[in-house]
């Protein structure tokens, strides 16, 4: 029966919320992170919402003696692995240290896995792993193709060693867990996707110019073959994608070998249809210019999530109107971010 789950990288934007999840399902997640792309200050946020303080260490997942320890210290029965660089224009300009940091630290995990007998584990992919779809929606059968930056390439490696893990000792349970585009934040705006410096991803784009700390949102491309030009992904809830773990890690301690879910809303939606909603959700105006396209990017990307309706009975339950409310909140609340 799994109750205590490592959660790596667990102050971060998804995995906090995923460490939320876990609390408020019963489980005991226990928390580690480097602080590189998070705050300590997380960890007060989520006692506040939960009223638990997670056991957390401070260390890096690449540091295998440090790890060991931590593993030797606690009972494991999962673990969820957040843990990497998750910046696509920085992988182009740094692919050495995403290859190094990202896979290095997953070899680490299964490794302390197989020696303390830790046997279920849960992958934090994502639908870049699709490359560039030739129809959509996408499907988990469809091929992983050629990744479009070494962010994706890490997540293709990793998904690799994942199953040729599962090949070698039949005896692991794997999630291999295809995130679309998170985005939202925690109702009570105490957490949110803090990104470090100019976001560069749309959501915490559009949240600052709301705001008013960035002036105009820069719509990258409105010629693709799309409903209105601009680019459509598959928007998910933060809070909806925790869930999605929890239910994963329900799969995995009834035994089911290496199994792979899109997390996603089944639905497109494109940068304008977005601003929209955010300026109707939020009573306000997103002003925004049409620029070139943005090397890497795709005209359609989302999900099709029937496998995980039918074999995790999970499916998302907030619209993209929630995401844009709470993610504002958690803007106006977090003009500077997390401190
Ligand atoms: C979405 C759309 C842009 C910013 C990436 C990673 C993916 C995951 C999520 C980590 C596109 C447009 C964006 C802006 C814009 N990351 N856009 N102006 O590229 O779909 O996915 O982030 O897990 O793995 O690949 O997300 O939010 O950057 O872009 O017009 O200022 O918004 O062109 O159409 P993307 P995104």
């Amino acid at each position: 029966m799994i109750h205590n789950v490592l959660v790596t990288g667990g102050l971060g934007f998804i995995g906090s919320e995923t460490v939320i999840a876990l609390i408020e399902s019963g489980y005991t997640p226990i928390i580690v992170d480097n602080l590189f792309n998070a705050k300590e200050s997380v960890l007060g946020r989520i006692e506040v919402i939960t009223g638990v303080s997670p056991r957390y260490y401070r260390a890096d997942c690449c540091d295998e003696n440090a790890m060991r320890k931590i593993f030797a210290e606690n009972k494991f029965d999962a673990v969820i692995h957040f843990a990497g660089y998750k910046a696509v224009g920085e992988s182009v300009e740094k692919p050495l240290e995403y290859y190094q940091n990202n896979i290095g630290s997953a070899c680490v995990i299964l490794k302390l896995m197989r020696e303390f007998g830790v046997k279920n584990f849960v992958f934090s992919s994502s639908a870049t792993v699709y490359g560039v779809p030739e129809s959509v929606p996408l499907f988990e059968t469809d091929p992983v193709r050629e990744a479009t930056n070494p962010y994706g390439a890490t997540k293709i490696i990793i998904e690799g060693i994942c199953k040729d893990f599962a090949k070698a000792d039949p005896s692991f349970n794997i999630a291999l867990l295809r995130y679309f585009n998170p985005i939202g934040a925690h109702p009570s705006g105490l957490l949110g996707e803090d990104p470090n410096g100019i976001p560069n991803n749309l959501m915490p784009y559009i949240s600052q110019v709301a705001i008013g700390k960035l002036p105009v949102l820069h719509v990258y491309g409105n010629d693709y073959n799309t409903v209105d030009g601009t680019g459509v992904r598959d928007y998910i809830h933060v809070v909806d994608l925790a869930e999605g773990h929890v239910a994963a890690l329900k799969k995995l301690d009834a035994g089911c070998g290496l199994v792979i879910y899109n997390l996603g809303t089944g639905k497109g939606t494109s940068v304008l249809e977005l601003v929209k909603a955010f300026e109707d959700a939020n009573g306000i105006k997103i002003p925004y210019q049409i620029e070139g396209r943005r090397p890497g990017d795709v005209d359609a990307s989302y999900a099709n999530c029937d496998k995980a309706f039918k074999e995790l009975g999970w499916k998302t339950k907030l619209t993209v109107e929630d995401a844009c409310r709470d993610a504002y909140n958690f803007q106006k609340k977090n003009p500077n971010g997390i401190l």
